[in-house]
């Protein structure tokens, strides 16, 4: 099938990344937001990513004005309604993700495929809240989405041959490297990571080392580009959170608890970078 115009729900740190990248390779993009403030404040990050780009010589002024072009904001999901393909980046919450899942299929024309870029949740349930299961699938970017090179495509029982070939074409088209899971929690990447964030985060709380020597350990101890609590306030500890409850839900695999000390930070709301605060500070 032949895409020209995406729709991607949610314009936080993931949303925003994905209509930046599919805005650049030239696609038409509509992204949704639930208010004009949430959607003012992701469109002036996207701006913000693209003038990083200009100023350090990896685009021409030109690209970023076509590119902004190319993208229109919206809080009314009806503007989906001559997408190709959507792509929902909402919060990592099966039942809102059901509810999205069920909108879309109200308003995207027959053809159009819906993907999900839930960091583990089911892929299969949100299929369920469509008429049109065969052309649901988890297209999983990674963070940040301009430099991550990785897109996990995760194929449902349901998901058709040839909506896994559009997503396999698209995410080349966008520039990935394409990788393929079953629809099991947290797929590939994330069924791996998980627990070795939260046990980074069991260590620094139980006073095993110092945060900055947790991190410089796997750093240059594994060659990781960055210790895992660094990576912790990247990903957003409401995320990680979210994403290792999701997990353990469906597995009830001691590993995938999260840590008291996590739940207190994302109570107190310290949840990272995109906060200015999580196990290190940012202001
Ligand atoms: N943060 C990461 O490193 C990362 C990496 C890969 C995948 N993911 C997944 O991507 C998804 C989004 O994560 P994020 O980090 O961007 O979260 P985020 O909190 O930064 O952004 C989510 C955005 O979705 C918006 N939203 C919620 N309901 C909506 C609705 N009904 N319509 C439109 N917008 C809505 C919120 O207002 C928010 O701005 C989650 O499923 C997450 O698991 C996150």
């Amino acid at each position: 099938m032949d895409i020209k115009k995406v729709g991607v729900v949610g314009c936080g740190l993931m949303g925003g990344g994905i209509v930046q990248v599919t805005a650049q390779s030239g696609y038409q993009v509509v992204v949704s937001e639930i208010n004009d403030a949430l959607l003012n404040k992701g469109l002036w990050a996207i701006n913000s990513s693209l003038s990083r780009g200009v100023e350090k010589g990896k685009l021409s002024q030109q690209d970023k004005d076509a590119t902004l072009g190319r993208i229109k904001g919206t809080t009314t999901t009806t503007d989906f309604g001559d997408c190709d393909l959507v792509i929902e980046a909402a919060v990592e919450n099966l039942e809102l993700k059901k509810k999205i899942f069920a909108d879309l299929d109200k308003v995207a024309p027959p053809h159009a495929i819906l993907a999900s870029n839930t960091s583990g949740l089911s892929i299969m349930d949100m299929a369920r809240a469509t008429s049109r299961p065969e052309k649901v699938l988890g297209l999983h970017f990674f963070n940040p989405v301009p430099i991550m090179k990785l897109l996990e495509i995760v194929r449902s029982i349901a998901t058709s041959d040839d909506t896994l070939e559009t997503g396999k074409q698209f995410g080349k088209s966008v520039g990935k490297t394409i990788i393929i899971a079953r629809d099991m929690p947290g797929f590939i990447v994330n069924r791996l990571m998980v627990p070795q964030l939260l046990n980074a985060i069991r260590m620094y709380e139980c006073g095993v080392a110092t945060r900055e020597d947790i991190d410089t350990g796997l750093n240059l101890g594994l060659n990781h580009p960055m210790g895992p609590l660094t990576l912790c306030d990247l990903v957003g500890l409401d995320t990680l959170a979210f994403i290792a409850n999701g997990i353990y839900e469906e597995f009830k695999d001691p590993q995938y608890i999260t840590p008291t000390l996590l739940n207190k930070m994302v109570t107190a709301g310290w949840l990272g970078r995109k906060t200015g605060k999580g196990f290190y500070d940012y202001k």
